[in-house]
């Protein structure tokens, strides 16, 4: 029986949502392609994000829960950036992740995504790691097994000792049994890895000329605060989206499109006054939490958990991580969809003053190397605000809510999916396959379907799609018995089909069938339209 993720992932393969990169020649790890209905619904999420957070945003008036009103605007920043904005963020010394790999089965593990659990049996002790999974307990339980040499009915000889816990906390490695090795020890010490793309600016070759692929959109933000406040007459508290490609080289992808090595993020970095920013931080985090369910994630699947103390990033005073039962984490798992961090002044201050020492709390000084000088030198451009109205002049506070455009897709896919029954053309029940996106989000927003290919229905049929056309994305279908059409339409998430019948002919009314509900209006052709637009806001 395929797991409810398998089902999902081959969906996304045979109706053209999500494909493997360069397919044709293997597919390349970690890289994904969006087809002709996956670009549709991850475009629809960006276009209702942006319309959310900016275009729709109304400069005039507080929002429920905001201290007060506040302007928003966007950004659309280069991918590669000068080498110097990576060395001020600190993610040239401090972005990276621990990676261990199996001497035996030559597979590379990210240290902290083994798990693992004591186990004792025929007088030995050990660790048996698997990678953290849905399957994880079981893969665990497999491989103690199979290292003892036990067959089912001696499975009461293993005795667990404690939880599953991460292999990090294990001093010992010779004492660890890797996922796919036969004995134990075979992992190599933990060993860090950067996780920038590295590439070469013009026809220069060596380090002078080489730069990275972004690993997020929030800098191209930060170093243009300055041309922001310059270029407009926005007045603090203002918050500046941005929506783009984000690379991060890393070791393991895994979990379809959850983790990428190229990937998007919706971005928001909201400068306010420092006395503010702990009201701001709530605001922010209540506010997006509420995006998600507001466009279809059931609140029982979806956590906003604070992060603890030491958990923090050394600058940070608070983050919190809103989060999703995907369908491939163990039960009471959540994954990270979007991070709503508090950044303080840390970015600004770094890309003023120079690279600040992440560890130099709670003042925050610049970093220096060994002869005095700062490691990396800042741009030693004013990057404070003075508000012409009190004459005040500070480094504004950030908060930053930093959002994956495809984290967010693949929620929305994984929440949509549903199987039930619903009647047939005779009104038979038939297993049914139906993805239930939020009518904002569907790739195709109604299908017009003319109940038979006769009669002159196709052509009553064809006018209302051309008309419907204007305005929203579309699909005219005519092949195949009806019921089996309707079926083709909630496999792919298409809120509304229309039907012309033998009815429509006589008095200009169409049948608008609901896929969830499965309720048939008759609604005048004239008024198709306004219906649709009243339901797809
Ligand atoms: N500027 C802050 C920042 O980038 P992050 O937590 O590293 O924070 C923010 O990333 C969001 O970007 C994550 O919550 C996730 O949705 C998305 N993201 C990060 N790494 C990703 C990856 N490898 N694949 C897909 N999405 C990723």
């Amino acid at each position: 029986m395929p797991t409810t993720m398998e089902k999902i992932v081959s969906l996304c393969k045979r109706r053209g949502f999500v494909f493997p990169s360069s397919e044709i020649y293997g597919g390349l790890n970690g890289f994904w392609d969006y087809g002709p209905l996956g670009v549709e619904l991850k475009r629809n999420i960006k276009e209702a994000w942006w319309r959310d957070m900016v275009t729709r945003h109304d400069d005039l008036t507080a929002p429920p829960g905001a201290p007060e009103a506040f302007e928003m605007t966007g950004l659309d920043c280069s991918i590669i950036m000068h080498p110097q904005v990576w060395k001020c963020s600190g993610h040239f010394d401090l972005f990276h992740d621990f990676m261990v790999d199996c001497r035996e089965s030559r597979k590379r593990y990210r240290h902290d995504q083994l798990k693992g659990r004591w186990v004792e049996a025929k007088g030995q002790q050990l660790f048996i790691a698997a990678e953290d999974g849905e399957s994880l307990e079981e893969d665990l339980k497999r491989q103690a097994m199979k290292y003892f040499n036990l067959r089912g009915k001696d499975e009461g000889l293993l005795q667990w000792q404690g939880e599953i816990v991460s292999a990090t906390g294990v001093q010992d490695l010779g004492r660890i049994l890797a996922p796919h090795a036969k004995e134990p020890g075979t992992l190599t010490e933990p060993r860090e890895f950067n996780l920038m793309f590295k590439t070469i600016v013009g026809a220069l070759s060596g380090e002078d000329a080489s730069a990275f692929l972004r690993p997020e959109t929030a800098q191209g933000i930060f170093v243009n605060f300055k041309n922001v406040l310059d270029s407009t007459r926005i007045r603090l508290p203002f918050g500046i989206a941005q929506i783009g490609k984000s690379f991060r080289n890393e070791i393991t992808p895994r979990n379809f499109t959850f983790r990428s090595r190229e990937f998007e993020q919706m971005e928001i970095e909201f400068f306010c006054h420092p006395a503010q920013s702990q009201d701001w931080y709530r605001y922010w985090r209540d506010r997006r939490f509420r995006w998600y369910t507001e466009l279809g994630l059931a609140e029982d699947r979806l956590r906003l958990r604070e992060h603890e103390p030491s958990e923090l990033s050394h600058y940070s005073c608070g983050t919190a991580d809103i989060e999703y039962a995907f369908p491939f984490l163990a039960a009471d798992d959540f994954g990270e969809l979007e991070g709503v961090a508090h950044r303080g002044d840390f970015d600004l201050r770094s890309h003023m003053e120079g690279k600040l020492d992440p560890h130099s709390k709670p003042d925050l000084r610049v970093e220096t190397s060994e002869d005095g000088k700062p490691k990396w030198r800042g741009s030693g451009k004013d990057l404070s605000y003075r508000d012409d109205l009190t004459g005040e002049k500070y480094v504004p506070h950030v908060i930053e809510p930093s959002a994956g455009a495809d984290r967010a897709t693949l929620a929305f896919l994984c929440e949509a999916y549903h199987e039930d029954e619903a009647p047939d053309e005779k009104g038979e029940l038939q297993s049914r396959v139906v993805m239930r996106l939020h009518p904002r989000l569907a790739p195709i927003k109604a299908a017009v379907l003319p109940l038979v290919k006769k009669d002159g229905m196709p052509e009553v049929a064809q006018e209302i799609y051309r008309r419907l056309k204007k305005r929203f994305s579309v699909f005219y279908d005519e092949k195949a018995a009806i019921g089996r059409r309707y079926r083709r339409q909630d496999e792919v998430g298409t809120p509304f089909c229309l039907t012309v019948d033998g009815e429509t002919l006589r008095d200009q009314t169409v049948t608008i069938r609901d896929r969830d509900s499965l309720q048939q209006d008759r609604v005048p052709v004239e008024e198709c339209e306004s219906w649709l637009l009243a339901r797809l806001g």
